[in-house]
Formats: C-alpha cells, structure tokens, sequence
C-alpha cells in the first residue's frame, strides 16, 4: 500500500506532542487551550461562544499538524516543543502565530509541506467526526478524496472511508450521482469486488464506506518491479473480468479501470475497487482533476469515454482492462505524452506498439488478447467479459484464445479479400492502358508544334532565297 500507511497505529494514542500540549497548556498556551476554550463557552454570550468555537477548531487543527509532523518524522519532538514554547511566549507578548507559521520560520518544514499537512490535518480531522466510526489512519490520497482506515464501532471491523473534499459538499448533481450510483455499488456482491457498505455525511464532508483491504494495489506492483509476469498478470485480469462481468449483467459501468483501482489481498484475492463511484464525476472531469498527478494520466481511459459519448457499455472497461495489462506486462504504459490531452489524443489516433514486441518474452496469445482489447473501434473489440474471459482462461491453461483467434484469422481473411478484389483491376489497369483524351490532345498539340515550327523555317529559306 502506498501512502503513509505506515505512519502510525491510532491516532488516540498519546504521542510527544500530547505530552508537550498538555505542558503548554498547564502554561495558558491556546494550542491546547482549544479543550478550555470549549468548557468556558457553554455559559458565554453568542459572541464569546463563537470565538471559543473558533479558537477550539484552531487549536484541534493545530493539534493535528503538531502530531503530523512528529508522526512523519518531519521534526523531533525536541523540536516541537521549542515551536510551542516560542508560541506560549508569543502569546503572552499578545503577538499570537500558528504552530505551522513558527514550525516554517524555524525552518523545521517547508512552505510545500507546511501546505499539506494543513490539508491532511483538515481531513484527518472531519473525518474523525462521522458518528459510528474510528479513523485510525490515512491510508491514500486519490485525485477526488482521501482514504481513511477505520473501525466500524457497532460491528468491531476495519472499513475503508472515502471523504470527498469540500468543493463537492455544493454541487447538487455530483452529490445526487454520488449517492444513486453508492446505493447501486451497495446492491453487487462478489468475492472481486471491495464491497459498498454506506454512504452519508459528515459536517460539511461527503464519505463512502467500503470494506478494508489488507494488501497492495496493481499500481504498486508495477512500481516496484516494473513488469508483472504474464502468468500473474493473467490471473490478475480474470479476478477483475469476473467482477466486471459480475458489475456489467447488473447495469454498472466502472469506467476507472486502471492499476489503482485493483488491489489484492494478503492472500493473493483480487478486488476491483470504486465500481460505482467513477459515474459521478464525468469522464473528462475526472482526467482532469488527475492532471499533472504521476500515474494520474488518462492512461487507461477508453476512446469513447474521451469523446465523451453519452452511452458507455462494457466495452470501455475492457478497454481500460486492456490498458491495465498492457502496462503490467509490458513495464509501460500504451500511450504516453506531454500532458493528458497529448495521451487521450493517442487513444483516438495512434497505432499501439505491439505487446510482444516491447516485450519479446510475452506469448503471442496474450498479445493478440490484449490487441482486440484495445481495438480503438469498440465494436472490435470483446464485447462482454464472458468472452474476454474464454480467452483469457485458455491463455492461463497455455492454450491459444480461441475469440481473438478467430478474429485476427477472419480480419487477415477480409484483408485477403480485400486485396484480391482491388490486385487484378491495378494489374488490368496498367496493362491495357488506353491513352486517356488528354493524353492524345497534348500529342496533336505537339505535332501542330511541330509542324508550325516545320512551316516558319520553309518560310525563311524563301524569303532568303
Ligand atoms: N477499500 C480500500 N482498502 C484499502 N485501501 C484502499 C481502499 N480504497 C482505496 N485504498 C487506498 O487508497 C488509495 C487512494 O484511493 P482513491 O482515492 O480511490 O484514489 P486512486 O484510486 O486514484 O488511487 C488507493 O490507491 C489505495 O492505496
Ligand atoms: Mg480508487
């Protein structure tokens, strides 16, 4: 898993900044103070409570980002507590800066990281307030949302929380898709498939409970080696053309096939993450919101999901199936550009450099497969997972697949076809050629020339005789 799943166990834990808090705060520091604050506004006037609320958000924040940054060893806690000493002194000097501020000024982080922490703390921080559940840690950040490990309290389990960034909380159709396309998410069950648990909202923040998975993504398989075997990679496909076949019979189009989206358990299961969630952002929303992130690229993206066709069937996830394969068994991705526009360009227009001739040790059995998966005509290709999947299981018994076969046999059969009815007229052609008219206007024309000239020379002879 790739993020910094690593971090830490629980954020209920008492980590040095606690401890250091809990000094600051015996000394009147309003980093912690944030917990006093909340205690005294209940008997406040309006206005006090507000600014108690205020400060108490502040300081929760500020608390976050004290552990953030511990936590991600940016400083030690040796470090931090210099910070919030130079705070309460600020304090008492009625000259009151952020922890963050001081932290850059000190030079212990960056600008850059400063930036980010305060986003993750934001985020770490609303989603620890969606009732019936724990956030332990954060576990991904995608382009659309953050994803958090937590503990689903009412039945002792891990889950999976996707919390959507703000932005979204305002816009009515995203958030209606966001909910239709959750609840039809909800109705699949399959063994390949990270199963919908809830959706809802917390504060201002839009979440997605999904089941947990211990393991890793595709995406960090192909980061750390590069290439996957053909064998694995194979296995891999299946799981996720049973589960898209599964998705398909059901009325549900993923449309983010890609690497990150596949994960696999510790035990070596396949699940195909976010079926449902990739219908509520539009196609070239999505690939564009993924702008300028690595890997984020409108890699696997169909051709028809770029030209932004309304009807979008099985064949597109296919597509980006292929794409997927492609990229793990090859080491590289099908087409790579410049900038998105530059790769969704080539989806639409360019000629797919041959699987097995990037990578010669390939069998031209999966070549051919993952050829008629990315035909650029999606009538071309395998229009269900059913058959994509006789394929790809003869391919993993060692056998020839037997649809892309018969495809490539009758399109070299069209080809010879083709090339037999338009050979013998070129031959015709260029054998009993017949000087066409102008071809005989431009010889009398010469032969006028010439006599012209023939007549002009007899001329001057006479006149000089
Ligand atoms: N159900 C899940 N269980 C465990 N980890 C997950 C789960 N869903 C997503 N993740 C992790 O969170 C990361 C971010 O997910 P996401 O927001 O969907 O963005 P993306 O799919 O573009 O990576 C994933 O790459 C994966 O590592
Ligand atoms: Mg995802």
């Amino acid at each position: 898993m790739t993020g910094p799943a690593d971090r830490k166990p629980d954020l209920t834990e008492t980590s040095p900044v606690d401890a250091a808090q809990a000094a600051a705060s015996k000394a009147g520091s309003s980093l912690a103070g944030s917990q006093a604050g909340e205690a005294k506004s209940g008997s406040g006037s309006g206005g006090a409570r507000s600014n108690a609320s205020e400060r108490t958000k502040a300081g929760n924040i500020e608390t976050f980002i004290g552990r953030l940054v511990v936590d991600q060893g940016l400083v030690t806690s040796e470090e931090m507590q210099e910070c919030i000493e130079r705070q309460r002194l600020q304090i008492e000097e009625n000259n009151q800066r952020s922890l963050v501020e001081l932290l850059v000024e000190a030079d212990y982080i960056t600008r850059r990281q400063a930036k980010r922490l305060q986003l993750q703390a934001e985020l770490e921080r609303s989603s620890q307030q969606i009732p019936g559940y724990k956030v332990i840690e954060q576990i991904g950040a995608g382009a659309m949302a953050s994803v958090f490990k937590a503990k689903q309290l009412s039945l002792d389990r891990f889950v999976a929380i996707k919390v959507l960034p703000k932005k979204f909380t305002n816009n009515t159709q995203f958030i209606e898709r966001f909910y239709a396309e959750g609840r039809a998410a909800a109705q699949l069950n399959h063994p390949n498939i990270v199963q919908a648990y809830d959706v809802g909202k917390a504060g201002d923040r839009h979440y997605f409970v999904m089941e947990f998975v211990d393991g890793r993504t595709v995406f960090d398989d192909i980061t750390k080696t590069k290439r996957v075997a053909e064998k694995d990679a194979v296995e891999v496909a299946i799981q996720v053309a049973e589960a898209l076949l599964h998705a398909h019979e059901r009325g549900l189009i993923h449309r983010d096939v890609k690497p990150k989206n596949i994960m696999v358990t510790k035990a070596g299961v396949v699940k195909l993450a976010d079926l449902g969630l990739a219908r509520a952002v539009s196609d070239t929303e999505a690939a564009e919101a993924e702008k300028g992130k690595a890997f984020g690229t409108p890699y696997y993206i169909s051709p028809e999901q770029i030209r932004g066709e309304v009807k979008i069937g099985p064949p597109a996830d296919i597509y980006s199936l292929g794409a997927t394969l492609y990229h793990m068994v090859t080491g590289q991705v099908p087409f790579d550009g410049k900038n998105p526009s530059d790769v969704m360009h080539q989806h639409l227009k360019a000629e797919l450099a041959h699987p097995d001739q990037v990578n010669p040790k390939l069998s031209s059995g999966i070549a051919e497969v993952i050829e008629m998966m990315m035909a650029k005509d999606a009538r071309k290709r395998y229009q269900t997972c059913k058959d994509l999947l006789v394929d790809l299981r003869a391919l993993r018994e060692g056998k020839q697949p037997p649809i892309a076969q018969k495809d490539l046999v009758s399109a070299d059969l069209a080809a010879l076809v083709r090339a037999e009815a338009s050979a013998p007229a070129e031959i015709v052609d260029q054998r009993t050629a017949v000087p066409d008219r102008s071809v005989w206007l431009f010889r009398i024309m010469c032969g006028l020339l010439v006599l012209s000239g023939i007549l002009n020379l007899v001329q001057f002879i006479m006149r000089q005789e």
